[in-house]
């Protein structure tokens, strides 16, 4: 089949895309109830795939979605290596702003563009695909696999820590990789060897009873909305330093060789993250680059607020109540569970006179750091650098993906990121998209891979 682009070029669909396509074609948003059914038969479109590859194939039911494992024969003497993706997406909305629909892939520009396409279904297919190549040419794999697929990353990863836990025997490996976090610039091969934790939290403010007359009551009532404009503005100095007593108490300092190393980074400058984003200027603590700001500092954000009229022109109302959403991105060796007490007690502290504050606490992930230079680290940059024939750079990450502290907690065994999304990649926001060329490269890196990990 041959598909054309809006720029008018010809691509063949591979095989090798054709299944990334099916794959793709499944809405299995995990958070949204509706689409359950979806992630259930996305799961069993996975265990049809992988059963067919030879490998022994299992669906385990969770309180929510499935958790589906494949391995191969295992022998004794061999490595055993887990492959880690997750087969659930982020919601769609807005809709309007996505360019083709988001669960009907096509093809444009030498790109792949769905929602999941980056994130995680093209990058986990490029582990799936890479594995069968390899079985294709060889018959075997040169280590003990075990796939780990979930359908719940999206929404904290709840149920896979009591499934982890429930299956410890099973799942004993020696190393665990996984390609769902970043590529610093297109070609430039990237080991990530940190991630940071995350902690969620929503703060309501209630003031009267019921919406009231603004002109009636104002002035004489305190205003929820603008209540939480002074929560929220009490989070932060003016140097960019979070405003919370304790905050920064356990932050590991970042390392001058990591600093000296990050300075050598392409693609990450300030001017770049001025260009990627779009943002007239950049905003953060004080004597930090832009990177160690996102890789290695700890940061309080805002991810939604609301409260009052929302609708076209002027309402004269005093809202009854008012909310805000905040995240919190943690580096080791904060404790997401201490750091939320910090928080709360600082919320509690800070609600403005006249109003009553309720802190619901939400969804939360340990931060992560290991030594790229370890013995699977070097394996890991052998295998980068081999698939993509340049020199691999090694970074921390500002995006978190919890499992990966927990994996080190529950199996005691470490994690490679071997990171193949683009920072043009739009994940989580309409068109996302994965190029061609990461997805054929990405198979190739698991094909030199399981070599280097069998060594
Ligand atoms: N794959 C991302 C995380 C990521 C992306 C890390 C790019 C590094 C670079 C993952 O699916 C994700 O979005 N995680 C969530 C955490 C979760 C608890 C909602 C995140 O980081 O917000
Ligand atoms: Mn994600």
């Amino acid at each position: 089949m041959r598909e054309r682009s809006l720029s008018g070029e010809h691509r063949r669909v591979t095989p090798e895309l054709e299944t990334l396509f099916s794959f793709l074609r499944f809405p299995s948003i995990s958070t949204d109830s509706a689409n359950t059914g979806d992630v259930r038969a996305c799961a069993e479109w996975l265990i049809s795939k992988l059963a067919g590859m030879g490998l022994a194939t299992q669906l385990h039911e969770t309180a929510r979605h499935p958790v589906v494992i494949a391995r191969n024969q295992h022998h004794a003497g061999r490595r055993t290596v887990l492959i880690y993706g997750h087969y659930d997406v982020q919601p769609v909305d807005p809709l309007a702003l996505w360019s083709s629909k988001p669960f009907e892939p096509e093809l444009r520009d030498g790109k792949i563009w769905a929602r999941g396409a980056t994130d995680n279904k093209g990058q986990m297919m490029a582990h799936v695909l890479g594995v069968e190549k390899t079985l294709r040419e060889n018959h075997e794999l040169p280590v003990n696999l075990i796939f780990l697929f979930e359908g719940e990353e999206e929404i904290g990863s709840p149920n896979l820590a009591p499934f982890l836990a429930r299956h410890l025997a099973e799942l004993k490996c020696d190393v665990i990789a996984i390609s769902d976090t970043g590529m610093v610039a297109p070609g430039v091969p990237t080991l990530g060897y940190g991630l940071r934790g995350i902690a969620c939290c929503e703060a309501t403010l209630r003031g009267p009873k019921g919406d009231l007359h603004s002109g009636l009551f104002g002035g004489a009532v305190a205003n929820p909305a603008a209540g939480i404009a002074r929560l929220v503005s009490s989070l932060h100095s003016p140097d960019g330093r979070v405003n919370i007593e304790g905050f920064y108490d356990s932050v590991r300092p970042l390392e001058a060789w990591e600093r000296e190393m990050w300075a050598k980074v392409p693609g990450v400058s300030d001017s770049d993250f001025l260009r990627i984003t779009g943002s007239p200027g950049l905003f953060g603590e004080a004597g930090y680059t832009s990177a160690e700001r996102t890789w290695a500092r700890p940061t309080a954000e805002v991810n939604g607020i609301g409260g009052g009229y929302q609708g076209e022109g002027s309402k004269t109302v005093l809202p009854a109540e008012a909310f805000v959403k905040l995240s919190f991105r943690l580096v080791p060796d904060q404790s997401p569970a201490e750091l939320m007490t910090l928080v709360k007690s600082h919320l509690e502290r800070h609600c403005p006179p006249g109003l009553e504050i309720d802190v619901e606490i939400g969804h939360d992930g340990k931060p992560y750091v290991t030594d790229p230079h370890s013995k699977f680290g070097l394996a890991a940059q052998a295998a980068l650098r081999s698939s993509f024939r340049a020199e691999p750079v090694l970074i921390r990450e500002g995006g978190s993906i919890p499992i990966v502290q927990t994996f080190r907690d529950v199996l005691g065994v470490d994690t490679l990121l071997l990171g193949l999304a683009l920072t043009d990649a739009q994940i989580h926001a309409p068109n996302e998209n994965f190029p061609i060329a990461n997805f054929e490269a990405g198979i190739r890196l698991n094909q030199a891979l399981l070599l280097e990990l069998a060594k």
